[in-house]
């Protein structure tokens, strides 16, 4: 073969391999990305475990048979489970029963009020085994049941307030009748414990009708369907509801001058609210001194609200008393709020349409001087 005809046929042999061996480069470089997302991928998954443990809601905690922790997450020391390394002193206690038994077992934690800033103080503790075939750790998840035992502790104080609350107007009732009972003849007794068993059972009535509102207001039933509502309509039906007490003890009802304003929401409701707050503010006032209830327009960032406000020259309310008066039955003075035949729910209710229409009830108050009832509404 001349010289020159074998390079030509290299020139060929060159020209048709080269498209081979680029394609066996490309193969074996891809085989090693592939490769290596491989063992990229086996360090994603455990980063993806440690994610997932550390940002858990729950609580985890791992330990060993010498009580060393050898994995937790900042919610278990958020719950106090874990310090510093060792194992809450309880949860240790259960985890070495664990260890003997193999067995789950679970333990409610009540925590005392730390310095650590966490508001967590019940914790229900759920320790195991972490796997079923050795014993050599031991796995602890808590969740906090702090809202759940607030909750239950409502619940509990509510029924037995409820109970007492209905109990007095009943006791009240059944001594007035057999006072009544003990001289049938005498008109003038029948008509003073007559009137007295009237009172009560007025009383009580008013109470298991706010008892009702409240529960449907908690949510035992959907709010109605939200239309927009004229608070001059509201503001003069409530004034309505009020005007023969008012009168009755010399109280001038003074509003402002009709707006316009309408909010959303739900007309009886707002009603009600607004006829709460007259009720006190004639209720908690000396006779003659005059109530006012006005009504403003206001920016709250972007957004603007409505401000219904009723004023009185009363009583007042000190200052400890004032983040207290919306709760259910609670009363500054008993024996005032009996004698005007209140129900220490007026405000309790008050609060909840407030929240029902996502807006708010603030009190202004000087013991001496009056109480100013700002109800707030988003337009
Ligand atoms: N305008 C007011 N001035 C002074 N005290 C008030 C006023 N409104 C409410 N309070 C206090 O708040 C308590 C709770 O009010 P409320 O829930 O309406 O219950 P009630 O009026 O039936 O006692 C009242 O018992 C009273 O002590
Ligand atoms: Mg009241």
């Amino acid at each position: 073969m001349s010289p020159l005809l074998a390079f030509i046929g290299g020139v060929v042999l060159a020209a048709l391999a080269a498209p081979l061996v680029r394609r066996a480069l490309r193969w074996r470089l891809r085989n090693r990305v592939d490769g290596g997302s491989d063992s990229r991928r086996a360090a994603t998954i455990s980063e993806v475990l440690q994610l997932a443990v550390q940002g858990s809601p729950m609580g985890i905690a791992v330990m060993n048979q010498d009580g060393r922790v050898l994995l937790s997450n900042a919610r278990a020391h958020d719950m106090s489970l874990v310090y510093d390394r060792t194992v809450q002193s309880e949860v240790w206690e259960t985890a070495q029963e664990v260890f003997e038994d193999q067995e789950t077992h679970v333990l409610d934690l009540d925590l005392p009020i730390r310095a650590t800033g966490s508001r967590i103080r019940n914790v229900r503790v759920v320790v195991k085994p972490l796997t079923l075939t050795e014993n050599t750790y031991v796995i602890a998840y808590g969740t906090d049941e702090s809202e759940n035992v607030r909750m239950e502790h409502a619940r509990r104080d509510f029924v037995a307030n409820v109970s007492h609350e209905l109990k007095t107007p009943v006791g009240g009732m059944a001594l007035l009748a057999e006072a009544l009972l003990e001289d049938p003849g005498d008109p003038e007794m029948v008509d003073y414990f007559g009137t007295k068993v009237l009172k009560e059972a007025h009383r009580m009535g008013d109470m298991i009708t706010d008892l009702i509102s409240l529960s449907k207001l908690q949510g035992a039933e959907a709010l109605p369907e939200m239309a927009p509502v004229r608070l001059d309509d509201v503001i003069d039906d409530a004034i309505t509801r009020n005007h023969v007490t008012a009168e009755g003890r010399n109280i001038d009802l003074i509003r402002g001058e009709p707006t316009g304003i309408t909010v959303m929401g739900d007309q009886s409701l707002l009603t009600s609210a607004v006829s709460n707050l007259i009720a006190n503010a004639i209720n908690y006032s000396p006779d003659g001194q005059p109530v006012s209830i006005t009504q403003q327009v206001r920016a709250s960032g972007t957004q603007k609200v409505a401000l219904v406000r009723v004023t009185d020259r009363g009583i007042g309310i000190a200052l400890e008393d004032q983040k207290r008066v919306f709760e259910r039955f609670y009363r500054v003075d008993k024996a005032r709020s009996r004698s005007t035949g209140g129900t220490g729910l007026g405000l309790a209710i008050v609060k909840h349409v407030a929240q029902n229409h996502g807006g708010t009830i603030r009190v202004w108050s000087r013991p001496g001087t009056g109480s100013t009832f700002t109800l707030e509404l988003p337009m």
